[in-house]
């Protein structure tokens, strides 16, 4: 029996879902724990490509248990069409279950709406939120207006809840974003249809994870996003509304954090963030380019192009701090190959101060950082189809022990290809069990 909880280090899209997918084979239980569909998790199993927005990335394996907790928010209609996809492309094992927390929040057309309306209004100082109405629904949870599976599944309360809020929306939305207002009555009617289809899937989601740890069971805990988009401790405006880092985990799902063994973070061989915000190692040169087609930098759930710089480490030490990161899962290490020399950003520095620890909370401050870089020798050779760390490229090996150094935690994963076997296990994250 373990615990392993998964996180982003960066500013989320290091490839969380092919790891996740990879771990989740040993797992009993997958549960997702915060966010929304504002995640994509993109899998390659036998060639084939997968793109999940809220079902844990486990789904795809024989007799798991998924799960979405109550930290995360959940806009229905996607969920309903993700289960309907995998159904029909038959990768919706038979044996597999899934359960929705009751607590989960649901998102409601009013919280896409005024998501869109609000970045509209904030023109060049705007988030580049995902339009998913993520923070409009984590707002109404922390005002205690949320509507919660277990309300959109009792018809008189929500009802109730639906009428005070849209009153209170519809006044936001056309007289403060000058929009046009949402329809009760449609909101109604569609979301009772979402309830008939997934009241069979809800469940009080913490005790299944108590029960599932008493009974021995592997527990993996799937982040999204990534710690530097953390609501408390990321680049704060320009990050999402959860919490990120592994202790939400905890939160988001029900458990407590003695029952936790190990936490490994996925960390992308170079840096990309999507969205506004300060980034201090983003290539803006034909090498940015270079990685950003090389390594398909799209974001998986908006299309849009990831910015993309070289591996910045203390982003990467800042989160292993704050998530206490036991292991580092290392992904997109192919797409480094043939670029030489290659850079590690090993602090940052301003005419006043420099930083190795930390990411500096002044924006001001973290806008004027400018990179302090080591270089390292690049390599040619081919390594997707290596399998054993040890055979890798000298010049591999030089740049993976200088990050694990920086780190202080060892690198257990490395990926050298998107495809499930392309992968070097070092240490399995079940085994690190203190
Ligand atoms: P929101 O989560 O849609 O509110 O977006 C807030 C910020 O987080 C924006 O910069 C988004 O681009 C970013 N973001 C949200 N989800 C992801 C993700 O899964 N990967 C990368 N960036 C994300």
């Amino acid at each position: 029996m373990a615990a392993i909880i998964v996180v982003g280090t960066q500013w989320g899209d290091e490839g969380k879902g092919k790891i996740v997918d990879i771990y989740a084979g040993e797992a009993d239980i997958i549960a997702r724990f915060q966010g929304g569909n504002n995640a994509g998790h993109t899998l390659v199993v036998e060639g084939e490509q997968t793109i999940l927005h809220l079902i844990p990335s486990g789904i795809l394996h024989n007799g798991k248990t998924c799960i979405l907790g109550n930290g995360m928010v959940i806009n229905p209609k996607v969920l309903i069409r993700e289960i309907d996809e995998l159904q029909e492309r038959h990768i919706f094992p038979s044996d597999t279950k899934l359960f929705i927390s009751t607590n989960a929040h649901i998102i409601m057309p009013y919280h896409m709406r005024v998501d869109l309306a609000r970045e509209a209004r904030m023109g060049k100082s705007k988030i580049g939120t995902t339009g998913r109405g993520i923070g409009p629904a984590y707002e109404d949870k922390m005002s205690r207006v949320g509507i919660r599976l277990c309300d959109l599944l009792d018809d008189r309360i929500f009802r109730e809840k639906l009428s005070k809020n849209i009153e209170e929306k519809n006044f936001y939305l056309t007289e403060f974003c000058k929009e046009e207002p949402v329809d009760s009555d449609a909101i109604y009617t569609e979301y009772k249809a979402y309830a008939d289809r997934l009241r069979e899937y809800a469940a009080n989601t913490s005790l299944l994870i108590d029960e599932g740890l008493r009974s021995g069971k592997h527990i993996l805990f799937e982040g999204a996003q990534g710690c530097h988009l953390d609501i408390d401790h990321g680049t704060f405006p320009f990050v999402t509304s959860s919490n990120t880092v592994a202790g939400s985990a905890c939160c988001g799902s029900g458990i407590g954090p003695t029952r936790i063994d190990g936490v490994v973070g996925i960390c992308k061989a170079y840096t990309t963030r999507v969205g506004s915000g300060p980034f201090v190692t983003e290539l803006t040169d034909e090498i940015g380019e270079k990685i950003q087609n090389i390594g398909h930098e799209f974001g998986a759930t908006t299309g849009r192009k990831r910015r993309c710089g070289w591996l910045d480490m203390v982003l990467v030490k800042q989160s292993v701090r704050v998530s206490g990161i036991t292991g580092i899962a290392l992904t997109k290490l192919d797409v480094l190959t043939g670029i030489n020399p290659l850079k590690i950003c090993v602090g940052y520095t301003t005419d006043h101060e420099e930083f190795t620890e930390v990411v500096p909370s002044n924006l001001n401050v973290f806008e004027q950082c400018r990179p302090l870089y080591e270089q390292f020798e690049g390599w040619t050779e081919d390594i997707s189809h290596i399998r054993d760390f040890d055979e890798l490229p000298a010049a591999v090996k030089r740049y993976v022990s200088r990050l694990e150094e920086l780190a202080g935690v060892p690198v257990v994963l490395t990926s050298v290809g998107p495809d499930r076997d392309e992968t070097i296990i070092t240490q399995n994250p079940f085994d690190m069990k203190q």
